[in-house]
C-alpha cells in the first residue's frame, strides 16, 4: 500500500479545504495551526486561505516539500520522530490550537520490508506507556504513532485535532485516549474515498477530536458520519468504549448489552504452521502414517458452507504445542522422513513462535483441536456465519476435522450441546449483538476477544425456537439430538 518509506500521499487541495471546513476551523481571529508532517503544505495553504490571520507551523522531513510549504507558513525541515511538539515557540501561545494534517500512511512491517530507517526510535518513552506499548508491538501504524505523540506531548492544552488516517487508526487512538484518560470532549469520523483521492485501497477517514483538559471526564464515543462530503451532517452510527472494548454501534449495543458477559465456553483459534506447501495436501497422503493426518477446513470453507466435505488434509505432527517430535523417527518413520525431506523450508520459518521449539512444530493446538465436534466461524469474512463441523470421512475411517488459523471455534463432545450453541450463535439476537460490536472493515473482523464477550445463555432468545433450530441443525449434520438434554442446557 505505501508508495515509499515516507508514506507519502500528498493531500489534494480540494480535500484539505473540505477537511478544514468540516473541522470548522475558525475563519477569523488568531488561531495556531500545527501540521506535524506537512509535505508540500496543502493543509497549511487551505488554513491560510480560510483564515489569513492564523499562525501556521509545519514540519516535514523532505527538503523539497519544505521549500514549497514555506509559502504557507513557518516550516521546519525536521524529523517528527525526534522533534518534541512543545518546543515550538509560538508568537501567541494562548491562541486556540489546531493540530491537523495527513501523517504518513505506512506500517512498521512495511518499513521493515523496505529496510527503512524512517521509523520511530524505541527509547525515551518513559511516562508514555501508550506510545511505548505501540512501539513494542511488531506492526504499528506510523500515523497512529504520530497522532498519539501529538496528543501526549500537547497533553494539558485544549486543542482540536483533525487528521486524515486509516479508519482503524482512528479507533485505536480513541481506545488509547480512554486508557490514558486524555479528556476527549467530542470525536467524529467522516469516511473518505481513499481510492479517489489517493489511489489507495484502504478504509480512510477525516478524524476529528476536541480535547478539553478542563472536563471532569472524557467522552469516548465517536460520531461516525456518512462521509466527508454529502453525508457530513448525517451520523450513521456511534462507536464508543464500553469497559475497555470499543463497540461499533453504541445505540444498538445498549439494546442487547445484557448478553455482554464472559462466554460460558472457551473460544479457540485454529492451527497455524506457516508452511502450507509442506503440511497441507489436496489429496489424502496415503504414504504417511494416517494417525497424523486430519481433514482440514479453512475459514473460507466454513464461511461458504463447505464444512461438511473437507477437500484438504493436514499433517499435525504434535498433539499440543511444544510437544516433542523426535519420537516420530521411530513411531512414524514415514512422517519423519517426509518432514526431514522438507527441513530446509520448515527450519527457516520466520515466526519467533517456532524458535527454540521441537523441530517441525506447529502452533495453536491442543486437545480441543481434536474434539469430534466444533462450532466454527471464519474470522476473516464480513459476515458471522456459524457452522457445526462434525468428524469427516477419510480413507482410514472418520477423523476429527482440524480448522486453520483463519477460524475460531468451540470444541464439543456432546452433539446436542454443539447444535444448541450453533443455533444460539445464529439467532437474530446474537447476530444483532455481534453487529453492535464488530468492525467489518478490520482485516479480521471476528476475533476471539469479540466472541469471548458473548454470554450465550444470557441472550434474550426465544428458547423453544432455539431448540427447534438446534434439532434441525443436528439433523442436517447427521448427529444425535436429545430434546431433554437441550432443555436442561437451555
Ligand atoms: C501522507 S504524506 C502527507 C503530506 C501532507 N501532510 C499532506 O497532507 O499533503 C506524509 C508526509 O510525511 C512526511 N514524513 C514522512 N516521514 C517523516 C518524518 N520522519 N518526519 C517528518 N515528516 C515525515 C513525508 O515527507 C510526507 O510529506
Amino acid at each position: 500500500m505505501p508508495n515509499n518509506e515516507f508514506g507519502d500521499f500528498q493531500t489534494p487541495l480540494a480535500l484539505a479545504r473540505r477537511c478544514l471546513e468540516v473541522l470548522a476551523l475558525p475563519q477569523h481571529g488568531p488561531i495556531r495551526v500545527l501540521e506535524p508532517t506537512c509535505g508540500r503544505g496543502a493543509f497549511l495553504r487551505a488554513a491560510k486561505e480560510r483564515n489569513p490571520t492564523s499562525i501556521r507551523y509545519g514540519i516535514d522531513i523532505n527538503a523539497d516539500y519544505v521549500q514549497v510549504a514555506r509559502n504557507y507558513g513557518t516550516v521546519a525541515h525536521a524529523n517528527i520522530f525526534t522533534r518534541n511538539l512543545t518546543d515550538i515557540s509560538w508568537p501567541d501561545p494562548t491562541a486556540p490550537l489546531f493540530v491537523i494534517g495527513n501523517p504518513p500512511w505506512v506500517t512498521a512491517a512495511e518499513l521493515n520490508r523496505m529496510g527503512s530507517n524512517n521509523i520511530p526510535p524505541k527509547k525515551n518513552y518513559k511516562g508514555m506507556p501508550g506510545i511505548a506499548a505501540l512501539l513494542g508491538s511488531s506492526n504499528f501504524d506510523v500515523c497512529e504513532y504520530i497522532i498519539l505523540k501529538a496528543l501526549t506531548e500537547l497533553r494539558g492544552q485544549p486543542l482540536r485535532l483533525g487528521m486524515l488516517c486509516k479508519t482503524h487508526v482512528a479507533r485505536n487512538v480513541l481506545v488509547e485516549c480512554a486508557r490514558a484518560r486524555i479528556q476527549v470532549a467530542t470525536a467524529a469520523l467522516y469516511p473518505i474515498n481513499a481510492r479517489r483521492w489517493f489511489n489507495a485501497e484502504v478504509d480512510a477517514c477525516w478524524f476529528t477530536l476536541t480535547i478539553d483538559p478542563a472536563l471532569p471526564q472524557g467522552n469516548y464515543a465517536i460520531d461516525v458520519h456518512e462521509n466527508l462530503f454529502e453525508g457530513a451532517g448525517k451520523i450513521a452510527r456511534r462507536w464508543g468504549i464500553v469497559g475497555t472494548t470499543l463497540v461499533s454501534d453504541l445505540d444498538a449495543y445498549q439494546l442487547v448489552r445484557s448478553a455482554d458477559g464472559p462466554s460460558p465456553y472457551t473460544w479457540r483459534s485454529g492451527l497455524k504452521h506457516d508452511a502450507a506447501r509442506v503440511f497441507e495436501f489436496t489429496s489424502f497422503p496415503e504414504n504417511l502414517e494416517s494417525e497424523y493426518i486430519y481433514p482440514l477446513l479453512k475459514g473460507t470453507d466454513v464461511f461458504r458452507g463447505r464444512h461438511q466435505h473437507p477437500s484438504r488434509w493436514v499433517l499435525v505432527p504434535q498433539h499440543k504445542f511444544g510437544e516433542d517430535t523426535a519420537h516420530l523417527q521411530y513411531t512414524a518413520p514415514k512422517v519423519w522422513r517426509y518432514l526431514i525431506g522438507h527441513a530446509a523450508a520448515l527450519d527457516n520459518r520466520k515466526s519467533m513462535i517456532y524458535r527454540n521449539r521441537p523441530r517441525f512444530s506447529v502452533f495453536g493446538h491442543g486437545d480441543y483441536t481434536f474434539a469430534p465436534l466444533k462450532v466454527s466461524c471464519s474470522g476473516m469474512h464480513k459476515e458471522s456465519r456459524f457452522q457445526l463441523v462434525t468428524q469427516a470421512k477419510t480413507p482410514r475411517g472418520a477423523r476429527p476435522v482440524v480448522l486453520d488459523d483463519t477460524c475460531y471455534f468451540l470444541p464439543f463432545e456432546n452433539s446436542t450441546h454443539a447444535a444448541l450453541v450453533t443455533a444460539i450463535l445464529r439467532s437474530p439476537e446474537c447476530q444483532a449483538f455481534i453487529q453492535s460490536l464488530v468492525f467489518w472493515d478490520a482485516k479480521r473482523p471476528i476475533t476471539k476477544k469479540l466472541l469471548s464477550h458473548i454470554d450465550l445463555f444470557a441472550l434474550p432468545c426465544d428458547r423453544s425456537t432455539i431448540r427447534a433450530t438446534a434439532a434441525a441443525i443436528a439433523a442436517d449434520a447427521g448427529v444425535r439430538f436429545d430434546a431433554d438434554e437441550a432443555t436442561e442446557l437451555f
